[in-house]
């Protein structure tokens, strides 16, 4: 088990640094409503999230987190964040979060999937505002392998540098296959 700070903690960091009263705010897997409840706690008030899963069991322990900190600025929807599309207009959004692999304390055998990752990352990337950013991290190998941790650092490498800046940052010095973040800023 690797000490010291987390991937997670990392991503917290950085969206600490980009999120503001009133933005909107997507959780793209909520899971058991961490990420959620960070951007709830930023956005404030004014603000508004919008926090994605696919398992009763996720969006119920979202629900449970955002009412004991007294969060009422999120809509948790029980869809696939592939569609988030759906639901904020292009250009609107200051951050998304995501965070690939499966529901901490659930089943592992239920885990974010290469296709919808990519369909739901595209959609992220429009929906941004200028200046607005996107966190990644992605959990690989054990049962979800390595197909999706490849085909999203493919797709982040291939973005157009004159419209996102994409940092990627490592674990070079931990044992076994540690997450791997990924932060995107639209320009
Ligand atoms: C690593 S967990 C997220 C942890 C969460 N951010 C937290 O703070 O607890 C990944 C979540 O993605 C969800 N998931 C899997 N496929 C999904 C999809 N297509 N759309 C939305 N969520 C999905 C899983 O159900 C799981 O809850």
């Amino acid at each position: 088990m690797a000490s010291g700070l987390g991937t997670l903690e990392l991503a917290h960091q950085f969206i600490r640094a980009h999120v503001k009263a009133g933005d909107k705010c997507i959780d793209a897997t909520c899971g058991r409503g961490r990420d959620t409840a960070l951007l709830c706690e930023l956005a404030g008030p004014e603000g508004k999230v919008l926090a994605f899963d696919i398992q009763p069991e996720a969006a119920e322990a979202t629900r449970k987190l955002l009412a004991e900190r007294g969060h009422a600025n999120a809509e948790v929807i029980l869809t696939s964040h592939a569609r988030m599309g759906e639901y904020a207009e292009d250009g609107s959004v200051a951050a998304v979060m995501f965070n690939f692999g499966w529901l901490p304390g659930g089943s592992h055998d239920i885990y974010t999937l290469p296709e919808s990752s990519l369909a739901a990352l595209e959609q992220a990337l429009r929906l941004l505002k200028h200046g607005g950013v996107v966190s990644m991290c992605i959990y690989y190998g054990r049962n979800n392998g390595y197909a999706e941790r490849d085909a999203l650092l493919e797709a982040v490498t291939k973005l157009d540098p004159e419209n996102y800046t994409v940092l990627r940052t490592e674990f070079v010095n931990r044992a076994g296959e540690p997450p791997i973040a990924v932060f995107i800023i639209k320009e």
